[in-house]
């Protein structure tokens, strides 16, 4: 098996139920936050943690993604004739990054978009990022998981400690601390708040091996009638072990209105250009809401 982890697969043909109607004919994957869509800064994120190849896996109405990582010709000349350099370096900073395009036809779950990506994956190890949970963008988490999985030869999954009643919106593992990471002993998709073995919840950042494809291509549905990665995690723990690694920078699930939002102030405060008028403008807000 090859080692390295050049690829990363981007899964983006889930139905944004949670956002409609902004959903309804335009991907959740197209919100901006702030200036840029969210597959944007999964695609940056994965740049910076050293991948070479992208997988997205789309589905119907996600044209504009593919759109939006082309070449726009006349929208480049026009920007370099008026001396807009900035905002066409902007623009062109990705044209080289060569994407791979899935369909996948019917929205069958997590686990059924990564396993549309296993010819193109041969047998290797990649990671899997999830565009709608967003991750402060000057922490390096891919890497870390990286660094773990060299370390161990084994998958490794983020995880994020999460409010005790929010347990059943997540998958959520049982398991051991081994030095600063966990030794995942069992995996559930989104237990009951009774049931749940611990609080610890798997985040939208993954590295996985390629054995994990002929487990998902045998999987029935789990959880909410879908093809659910973690019932796929939990078959594979059952051959080879599983790290979990403990997010350290902030995480937003921008898949939710309200962790959107959130994301969008903490990463606007963050911005030179907003974060003066923003700030000035919550002040005000803050003084005003009883
Ligand atoms: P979510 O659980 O957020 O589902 O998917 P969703 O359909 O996108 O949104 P809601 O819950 O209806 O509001 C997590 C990630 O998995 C992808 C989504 O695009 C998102 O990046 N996904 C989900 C797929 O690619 N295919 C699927 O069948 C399901």
């Amino acid at each position: 098996m090859e080692k390295r982890i050049k690829k990363v697969i981007l899964p983006a043909a889930g139905l944004g139920t949670r956002f409609l109607p902004a959903t309804k004919a335009s991907p959740k994957e197209m919100l901006p936050i702030v200036d840029k869509p969210l597959i944007q800064y999964a695609v940056e994120e994965a740049i910076n943690a050293g991948m070479e190849e992208f997988i997205i896996i789309t589905g119907k109405n996600k044209r504009t993604i593919e759109d939006h990582f082309d070449a726009a010709y006349r929208l480049e000349e026009k920007l370099k004739s008026s001396g807009k350099d900035k905002l066409l370096e902007e623009i062109q900073k990705l044209n080289d990054v060569h994407f791979a395009y899935i369909r996948q036809k019917t929205a069958l779950g997590l686990g059924h978009a990564i396993g549309c990506a296993s010819p193109f994956v041969n047998n290797e190890p990649f990671a899997v990022i999830l565009s709608d949970d967003v991750i402060d963008p000057e922490y390096p988490l891919l890497e870390e998981m990286a660094k773990i999985f060299y370390e161990k030869d084994a998958p490794v999954i983020a995880l994020q400690e999460v409010p005790k009643n929010e347990v059943n919106r997540y998958g959520i593992i049982k398991g051991f601390k081994e030095g600063d990471i966990y030794r995942i002993e069992d995996l559930v998709e989104k237990p009951s708040i009774q049931k749940a073995p611990s609080n610890l919840a798997i985040i939208g950042r993954y590295i996985l091996t390629p054995d994990i494809f002929q487990i998902l291509q045998n999987l029935t549905p789990g959880a909410g009638g879908e093809i659910q990665l973690t019932d796929a995690l939990k078959k594979l723990l059952k051959k080879r072990p599983i790290y979990g690694y403990l997010i350290k920078g902030e995480r937003y699930d921008a898949g939710d209105k309200l962790g959107f939002i959130k994301a969008t102030i903490d990463l606007a405060l963050k911005n030179n250009e907003l974060s003066e008028g923003l700030k000035e403008y919550i002040i005000k807000k803050a003084r005003s809401i009883k």
